[in-house]
């Protein structure tokens, strides 16, 4: 993207935050706390659809705003050792709701041996491992995730598995690129799924700290493994 384009997407992506912003507080006060005037099952759904669009809108605004930063390097990453174990744990439990709803397991396998930390940006890491773990779920139906560590010479290795419909092998290659949907063409995108950003985000936070984001394998109705690699500290 050129920078004048960049900036407009930067500047556009943060006016848009706020009004979205009360436009799902609002929604949320609303279901919240307007219960008898919401009686209406009817007005009840509209107002319940119109928080869960914005909440869908302020995800994509925010994909937009981190596309931009990266790809003009305004993305300061806070190197310092992490903890991946731990990381893990958490993301896992932020989708355990989500999870156990859809019936899927949502597991770390533990370790063979001991991890050590990485240097990384605890934060961006939990964004990148959100994300392969939310895809991993909106494209499983049965089954579920599983993530494994192991240590590959100065690099530790996240694999993140899931046992979901795998990726046909011609859309692979251009997996980490945006706007990209594997399943489908641009004219028969679903968006209600996504955006297609969440992999080439993840790709350039990963490169931003030194580490890499790769497809490691998958196959049609069996499932698939990402992988995440980073530096060991020290
Ligand atoms: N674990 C997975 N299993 C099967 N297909 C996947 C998986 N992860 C990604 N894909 C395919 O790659 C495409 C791109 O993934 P990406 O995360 O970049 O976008 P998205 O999930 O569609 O949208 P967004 O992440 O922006 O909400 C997906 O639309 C899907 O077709
Ligand atoms: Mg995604």
């Amino acid at each position: 993207m050129s920078r004048s384009k960049d900036e407009f997407f930067s500047i556009a992506s943060h006016e848009l935050r706020t009004p979205l912003t009360a436009i799902r507080g609002n929604t949320s006060l609303m279901l919240e706390y307007y219960q008898e005037a919401l009686k209406d099952p009817d007005l009840r759904q509209l107002v319940t659809d119109t928080h869960d669009a914005s909440i869908r809108l302020i995800g994509i605004v925010n994909d937009f705003l981190d596309m931009s930063r990266l790809e003009m390097g305004k993305i300061d990453f806070k190197l310092a050792p992490v903890d991946l174990p731990a990381l893990i744990e958490e993301t896992l439990k932020e989708y355990q709701v989500t999870g156990s709803r859809q019936k899927l397991s949502l597991e770390m396998i533990p370790p063979a041996e001991t991890i050590p930390p990485v240097m990384a940006d605890r934060d961006r890491l939990r964004q990148v491992l959100i994300n392969l773990v939310g895809n991993g779920i909106k494209f499983t139906k049965e089954g579920g995730i599983s993530i494994e560590l192991h240590v590959e010479g100065k690099q530790v290795a996240v694999w993140v598995k899931d046992t979901g419909t795998g990726i046909p092998l011609v859309n692979q290659g251009l997996l980490f690129h945006k706007f990209q949907q594997a399943g489908s063409s641009l004219s028969t995108r679903d968006t209600s799924k996504g955006t297609g950003l969440g992999l080439y985000i993840s790709r350039l936070l990963c490169e931003g700290m030194g580490g890499k984001l790769e497809l490691v394998s998958s196959e049609e109705g069996k499932g698939s493994t990402f992988a995440v690699r980073l530096p060991i500290a020290g």
